[in-house]
């Protein structure tokens, strides 16, 4: 059952950089997609086309897309809340549109509020003609069901109101259902609970868990996730982020750390591991501080002692 290849969507250059007090370069960014995809990662969350005024950490969301160097094969993600931000993401020439969008919203009604400014049903009314205007025009469409493990506002969040929205985005008609854990709550089998609501309403493949790791069971929760067949995760390089509407939340769990278990059960990812901890090593030197990976940290000091 568990799968013997997964696909790693990293999102730090989005969810990572968008929690960045500091700003971050334009060519930083870019840089840092960069290396991503050298490093063999096949799915990239690159930007985010929200407000400005909201999110000012993602206000260089169309030049990021329009400086990247595309390698075939690989999908360039951005989030897009609402058709203003669809639209935006599609001005520019061919190759600097997404080839998938993702519409967010969230199985508590308080965090829907705070974090999009709008109720669940809103929501889903203002997402409807963004999915149906990006698979028009060739673009996948995945949905992210943030609070799914528990909500910073509201506390729990049942099983059913995360299916709930999981029915709703496929009645949307959204391709791939992500389950998010935003504030890092969750543990292995509420994790598997709440995916197992997903796959109700989506195939294997088009299912996926974002773990946020505040409470340090991310790795924990996707290797239950992996006993379900689950082969898609969200994960952050040097294990960057969180979200600006979910105070206390820290970052996702770290590409390089969730690689190391995957490779270590002989599972396959097609990243290369060295040139992983290459690109945690330049972001985090960006914003001068260590990866937050251990499995980086600990791959980083067998390096200084072999080269000492
Ligand atoms: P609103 O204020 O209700 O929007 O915000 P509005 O339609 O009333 O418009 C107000 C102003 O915003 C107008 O400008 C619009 O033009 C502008 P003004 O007339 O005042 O100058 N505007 C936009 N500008 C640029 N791009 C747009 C856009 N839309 C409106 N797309 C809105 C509603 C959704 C825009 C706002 O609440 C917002 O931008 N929220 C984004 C919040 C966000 O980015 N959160 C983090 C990402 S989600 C996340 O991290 C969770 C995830 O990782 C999964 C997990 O871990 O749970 C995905
Ligand atoms: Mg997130």
């Amino acid at each position: 059952m568990i799968p013997s290849r997964v696909t790693l969507v990293d999102v730090g250059p989005r969810d990572g950089l968008q929690n960045e007090k500091q700003p971050v370069d334009t060519a930083h960014k870019v840089a840092l997609v960069h290396r991503l995809q050298a490093a063999g990662l096949r799915e990239i969350e690159v930007t985010s086309f929200v407000s400005p005024k909201w999110v000012p950490q993602m206000a260089d969301n169309a030049a990021v897309m329009a400086a990247i160097e595309r390698r075939p094969g690989v999908r360039y993600s951005v989030l897009t809340p609402n058709m203003k931000g669809l639209e935006a993401a599609l001005q520019g020439a061919p190759g600097t549109r997404p080839d998938e969008i993702v519409v967010f919203g969230a199985a508590s009604e308080a965090f829907s509020q705070r974090n999009i400014n709008c109720s669940i049903e809103e929501s889903i009314e203002r997402f409807a003609p963004v999915v149906a205007h990006a698979q028009a025009h060739g673009i996948k469409v995945r949905a992210a069901v943030s609070c799914a493990l528990g909500c910073p506002y509201q506390g729990e969040v049942s099983l059913d109101d995360v299916e709930r929205v999981v029915r709703l985005m496929k009645q949307i008609g959204v391709d791939h259902c992500g389950v998010a854990d935003t504030i890092g709550v969750g543990t292995p089998r509420r994790a598997q609970a709440a995916l197992e609501r997903a796959l109700k309403h989506f195939p294997l493949n088009e299912v996926s868990g974002h773990f946020h790791d505040t409470y340090g069971q991310a790795l924990a929760n996707i290797l239950a996730c992996l006993e379900l067949g689950v082969n898609t995760f969200d994960t952050s390089i040097a294990g960057l982020g969180g979200c600006p509407y979910a105070k206390g939340a820290t970052g996702n769990v770290a590409t390089e750390d969730v690689v190391f278990m995957l490779h270590g059960m002989g599972i396959e990812t097609g990243i290369d591991m060295e040139a992983l901890v290459d690109a945690g090593a330049f972001i985090s030197g960006v914003l001068g501080r260590p990866p937050v990976s251990r499995a980086g940290k600990a791959l980083l000091t067998k390096r200084e002692k072999a080269a000492a």
